[in-house]
């Protein structure tokens, strides 16, 4: 179903005479006092036209045709057109939201097909706490997309090839301690490649045999590359493990070693087409004075003025590197998939390194680079309450696992408090879920672009804009719905709706605007964005259940509320479902 401002925005089209290139977008109203959405063409266009704004508004409001779905439309300020919807519109509306299992979510005219390259954690090391934002921002922005009716390809990237595979390889041979290994892999694995590059720093025998080892094992020696997947199969078990308490999934997981084949060739193209050139014995992309010098990624700016920030593309040493391998990368997916677009979820520290490939990739392939759209969605860090990276209280990295553990004991402690007699079991599941859930919000709510400060205690809190707060507007609608069983009665299923307190009719519109937030959210990859639209419903909801008694009313209206009831807990559903948590029926 088409959302309410592309309706709005039709009618608009059609009262506009010639309106050139000027947008005619309708907005939600930013003061609600005033209407419920809003216009400004009648501001650009008189500013284009040389006209007083009003002038021009009254022209449109002269030709425009919106008396069955606005009460009124208003110019107000500077020349804004302001709408406000009929009440009877809206419900009309919500009625066919109801029937539409897209919860009034626009199909798109042409689906497209987007690959997610997110998690992407380096084999051989446990996943901390700083993996857990790719990981959750990724699998919700894959979820939105699917549901808006795109093709996803799910991707983890995962680093399994690099230089730190020669220390492993030196600590697997020398210092292995097979019974930590088969306790915890990861952490065995953690172990000894600290203990070789320290070893490595002192002693240049032991970095020379790092080398050696790593030499062996890209030449194909066959002991190593024995090793090498050994220690690849340990890591991914256990990322899988974490995957699954997540409920995350991947369609395909094509690590960097994948691509080896491909390395020399994208080098030898680049230097062919003379994009790449040597330097000091590396390959090297320099700037092509395309950009101004703000922008140019292959430039930065010290007491000097203006210096050459190339990106390498082959070391000295004859290595290719991350930009190389994520080049390959790029040509693999393309030629694979013929993406609209691609989106990467690491952390802000790669921000160069992506504008450099995405600026490397335009100069080799222009044609594909034009059809794609390539976006790095980055985020900030996680902080502890003393304002530096969140650690343990040893001071160590929070490793994922034990963070997700914690997050269920919290919440197991605050559920049986509350209700001791339900059994353990039960306790458990609604652990989990509010447990995950709070983990979840709390880093898909703030900003992405920020650092956030990781607090148990808000996370899981039931009052303000969080994860436990909106599973229990969920489980309010469900005790409603237990109530009426209990006392014997059922809802009627597709009762008509009557939307007349103004609490049922604001209740309406806000359903309304699911289908104008989720295409935004996917737009600028922003999941908070849905998070606040989920908080801003269930207050709708809390302020339509204080106004308006549903068990206690009667016959039509009675059946209308239950209604409302049910699309509500169905939309918060789904929303939550879409930011990766699940709800529980009562905790
Ligand atoms: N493995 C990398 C890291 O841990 C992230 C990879 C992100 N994806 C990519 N195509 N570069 O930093």
């Amino acid at each position: 179903m088409e959302t309410i401002p592309a309706l709005l925005e039709q009618r608009l089209r059609a009262a506009v005479e010639d309106p050139g290139d000027i947008p005619l977008r309708i907005t939600s109203a930013s003061d609600s006092r005033f209407g419920d959405y809003q216009a400004n063409a009648a501001m650009l266009l008189a500013k284009q036209r040389r006209q007083n704004p009003r002038v021009v508004a009254l022209e449109i409001l002269d030709r425009l045709k919106v008396d069955d779905i606005c009460s009124s439309v208003e110019i107000a300020g500077a020349g804004f057109l302001n709408f406000r919807l009929r009440p009877e519109w809206v419900q009309a509306r919500v009625e066919m939201l109801r029937l539409d299992a897209h919860l009034g979510v626009p199909v798109p005219e042409r689906p497209k097909c987007i690959v997610i390259d997110f998690s992407s954690p380096n084999v051989a090391k446990p996943m901390h706490v700083g993996h857990i934002r790719s990981t959750i921002l990724g699998d919700s922005l894959a979820k939105i997309a699917e549901f808006i009716g795109h093709k996803v390809v799910r991707d983890n990237h995962i680093g399994d090839w690099g230089t730190q595979f020669g220390m492993l390889l030196v600590g697997w041979k020398t210092v292995l301690d097979r019974a930590a290994l088969e306790r915890d892999p990861l952490l065995e694995m953690e172990r000894i490649y600290k203990d070789v590059s320290a070893r490595c720093r002192e002693d240049a025998t032991v970095l020379e045999s790092a080398r050696q080892e790593l030499v062996k094992l890209q030449s194909g020696d066959a002991e190593n590359l024995g090793l090498w997947r050994e220690m690849i199969r340990l890591s991914q078990s256990q990322f899988d493990t974490i995957y699954g308490r997540l409920g995350v999934r991947f369609d395909v997981t094509l690590g960097e070693s994948f691509y080896n084949e491909r390395l020399h060739p994208v080098v030898e193209e680049l230097r062919a087409r003379q994009i790449a050139r040597a330097s000091d014995g590396a390959m090297c992309v320099f700037t092509d004075g395309s950009l101004p010098q703000e922008q140019d990624p292959f430039l930065i700016k010290d007491k000097d003025g203006w210096r050459d920030n190339p990106a390498i593309v082959l070391k000295s040493d004859g290595a290719a590197n991350y930009t190389t391998t994520d080049l390959a990368t790029l040509q693999y997916r393309l030629e694979t998939w013929h993406p609209d677009e691609i989106v990467y979820v690491t952390d802000g520290r790669q921000q160069l390194h992506f504008r450099q490939m995405f600026s490397v990739f335009q100069r080799w392939m222009p044609e594909a680079a034009a059809s794609v759209r390539l976006s790095h969605v980055w985020f900030g860090s996680i902080l502890g309450d003393d304002g530096k990276p969140f650690k343990t209280r040893s001071g160590e990295t929070v490793r994922l696992a034990d963070l997700l553990d914690e997050a269920e004991e919290r919440s197991f402690a605050q559920v049986s408090e509350r209700n001791p007699a339900l059994p353990e079991a039960e306790r458990r599941e609604i652990a989990r879920v509010i447990g995950l859930g709070a983990v979840k919000y709390a880093d898909l709510l703030p900003h992405r672009q920020g650092d956030y400060t990781f607090s148990w205690d808000r996370m899981l809190s039931f009052q303000g804009n969080t994860a436990p707060y909106l599973q229990n507007a969920y489980v309010r609608i469900q005790s409603i719905f237990r109530k009426l069983a209990e006392a014997g009665s059922e809802r009627i299923l597709g009762a008509a709706l009557l939307l007349e307190h103004p609490a049922e009719v604001a209740l309406g519109k806000r359903l309304l605007e699911f289908g104008e937030v989720l295409p935004m959210v996917l737009e600028d990859h922003r999941p908070n964005t849905l998070a606040n639209y989920l908080y801003e419903l269930a207050n709708t909801f809390h302020a339509f259940y204080e106004a308006c008694p549903v068990l206690k009313s009667e016959g039509a209206q009675r059946a209308s509320r239950l209604e409302l009831c049910e699309i509500s807990a169905r939309m918060l559903k789904t929303g939550l479902g879409l930011l990766g948590i699940e709800v529980p029926e009562r905790m």
